[in-house]
């Protein structure tokens, strides 16, 4: 008999709910393997890979997404109250069409601020934001559902059309220095890629329910920025001290600058073997430099 749970082809149906970033990058390379992959969307797309799908104002699927769904993939941040939208929509539906996997893209946001010393995932959990705890909040949601759930806790996402790059081309960025402030990141490739690993050698490997995706270099932002321009034969405008730039930022920008931690990924690539494709930020933005425009 023929197992369907694993490796991936094309008799595997995933529902991808959160076709944005990086739930759009997964869809395209599960699809490169045979597999079929639906995005959700709040607005029409007209798109035949596409269904409409909006906690906000209850527009839910119909029972025929759900036919013959193998995984699921939620790639859709906490509600305001700190719900999971697709669990606290979806559920039952989820529940009866009795998917084999289901994939929770998290935050390293839930650890807190380790002032710049390094997490792994047996650390206990220690969300200083309101959003984390509402993130975490989901991720209880998520282990508690009695579904076959993975969590993958994620550091700040980039890949191509979503980099330094283009801050820099449209005057975005901000070239802030803090001292000893670091953070870590991840490619897109390198979330699609894990997470497709992970399932293609789901019966040679144990099963972790918590996994960090993040690259090897966590550093500063200015050491990126200086990097990107670079990479674009530009001058980097003078750093500004975090003390003098902070007025001049959103609450939400701010935020991030309160937290330093240095995410692991040994868990992923020591313990299950997986091998980034982008170890570093140098390694991304070259690969992001390609399809620049
Ligand atoms: N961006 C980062 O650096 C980062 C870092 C760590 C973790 N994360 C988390 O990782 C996940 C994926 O990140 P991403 O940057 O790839 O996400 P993204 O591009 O912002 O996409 C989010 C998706 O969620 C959908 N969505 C949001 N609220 C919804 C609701 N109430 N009902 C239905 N759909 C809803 C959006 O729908 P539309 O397509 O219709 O807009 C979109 O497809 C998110 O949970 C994010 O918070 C992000």
């Amino acid at each position: 008999m023929i197992d369907i749970s694993s490796p991936l082809t094309f008799r595997n149906k995933f529902l991808i709910f959160g076709g944005g970033f990086s739930g759009d990058y997964f869809a395209k390379s599960v699809r490169k393997l045979g597999c079929i992959a639906l995005t959700s969307s709040r607005t029409d797309k007209s798109d035949p890979n596409s269904f409409i799908f909006n906690s906000e104002n209850n527009s839910i699927p119909a029972d025929s997404i759900f036919e013959g769904v193998t995984h699921i993939l939620s790639c859709i941040p906490p509600d305001k109250d700190g719900c999971d939208p697709v669990l606290k929509s979806l559920k039952n539906k989820i529940k009866n069409s009795s998917p084999t996997w289901v994939g929770y893209l998290s935050t390293t946001g839930v650890y807190g601020n380790t002032y710049g010393d390094w997490v792994c995932e047996e650390d206990h959990p220690n969300p200083f934001q309101d959003r984390s705890q509402r993130r975490l909040n989901c991720e209880k949601e998520w282990m508690n559902s009695n579904l076959p759930t993975q969590i993958f806790r994620l550091p700040g996402i980039y890949g191509p059309g979503r980099s330094t790059l283009e801050a820099i081309k449209t005057q975005k960025i901000k070239v802030i220095h803090k001292e000893n402030q670091v953070f870590s990141r991840i490619h897109v490739a390198d979330i699609a890629n894990a997470i497709i690993y992970l399932l293609q050698n789901k019966n040679n490997l144990d099963f972790h329910p918590i996994i960090n995706i993040a690259d090897d270099k966590p550093c500063s932002q200015i050491e990126v920025i200086s990097y990107g321009y670079r990479l674009l034969g530009l001058q980097m405008p003078k750093k500004i001290l975090f003390e003098d730039a902070k007025k001049d930022l959103s609450p939400i920008a701010q935020s991030f600058w309160i937290e330093n931690r240095r995410v692991s990924n040994k868990l992923l690539c020591e313990k299950l073997g997986y091998e980034l494709i982008y170890k570093n930020y140098q390694a991304g933005l070259n690969n992001c430099l390609i399809s620049f425009n």
